[in-house]
């Protein structure tokens, strides 16, 4: 088996190693509070290869790599050869011989692993059709920040069974917290990973109401009705709308309940207003650690770190 650190997965990676990795982020975050910006990439090259749109992800990846001394590079599909027929093993046979490591948002999870086994360099996952690793790396320590360790704690999930949901369920089981997915019957997450989480023993719990998964919850967290690539919006949308997260919701949630959401936010679908931008949400910070979190994760794959 290689020993190239990829970050592809939740599912593929232990929960001690992404321990690690959130303990990474805090501490370069701590650090550059205090004015420290230890120059642990310096030297190094990310590529960033999107095929999707991106304003969050594509960000914080950029300015994580340059205030730990590397530089990022970017590839759009439509401006490089892959909007040509190149192909994705190519594609990352070409780059693992200029970069250090390579960042590709994408659509068919197939590809991400496609360009992971013709790596010779660490592949980070920036979103895929099936999940979105990095994000739930922002989520926890979020969380944490927020209200001490996710252990043992409940997070509601109301929505759809998407990308989000099911690297949700990924970290329920590395994390060891209870997930309550509220989801139209119409659009569970993917029963292989719903077995996976049992066979692992996760605590994780599907309901089609939204009561029932919000009830007594520690945080509510949702995301857009319509993701990116899906062709069934307006179906969806029908689907979706009792799922919205709204005042009565967050009721029933805990009091000091916490409101995550991954962001681009549609208010007024998935979300009201009075809730993403009331008291409860913590959103702007989740935002800003997705650049403290990928800290954590490209020191981890490059094998860079701070001494804790
Ligand atoms: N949350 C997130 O991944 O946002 P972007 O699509 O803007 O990268
Ligand atoms: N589920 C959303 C997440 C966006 C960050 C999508 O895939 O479009």
């Amino acid at each position: 088996m290689s020993d190239i650190r990829h970050f592809l997965d939740l599912d593929a990676l232990d929960g001690g190693i992404l321990r690690g990795i959130l303990d990474q982020a805090y501490a370069l975050k701590r650090a550059m509070k205090a004015g420290d910006r230890p120059p642990l990439l310096r030297g190094k090259l990310l590529a960033m290869v999107f095929e999707k749109p991106s304003t969050r992800t594509r960000v914080s990846f950029d300015v994580a790599m340059r205030q730990l001394g590397g530089e990022p590079i970017m590839l759009n599909r439509v401006d490089s050869q892959l909007g040509r027929g190149e192909t994705v093993a190519d594609t990352s046979l070409v780059l693992s011989r200029y970069v250090d490591a390579i960042m590709i948002r994408t659509t068919a999870h197939s590809k991400l692993i496609d360009l992971a086994d013709n790596a010779s360099v660490p592949v980070i996952n920036g979103l895929t059709d099936r999940t979105h690793p990095c994000q739930l790396m922002a989520d926890v320590m979020t969380f944490e920040e927020h209200r001490g360790p996710i252990e043992g704690r409940v997070i509601a999930w109301l929505g759809d069974g998407n990308n989000m949901a099911t690297s949700w369920i990924h970290a329920a089981v590395r994390f060891k917290f209870t997930l309550r997915l509220g989801c139209p019957k119409r659009l569970k997450p993917p029963k292989s990973v719903l077995d996976w989480a049992n066979a692992k023993g996760g605590d994780i719990i599907l309901t089609d109401t939204s009561e029932d998964a919000a009830r007594d919850a520690d945080c509510v967290v949702t995301d857009t009705w319509v993701s990116m690539g899906d062709t069934d919006g307006e179906i969806q949308r029908k689907l979706l709308t009792p799922y919205q997260v709204n005042d009565q919701i967050m009721s029933l949630a805990k009091p000091d309940a916490v409101f995550m959401h991954c962001l681009p936010v549609y208010r007024g679908d998935e979300v009201t207003a009075s809730v993403i931008d009331g008291p409860q949400s913590i959103v702007w910070d989740e935002v800003e650690n997705r650049m403290h979190a990928q800290k954590g994760i490209l020191t981890w794959c490059l094998g860079a770190s701070v001494e804790l």
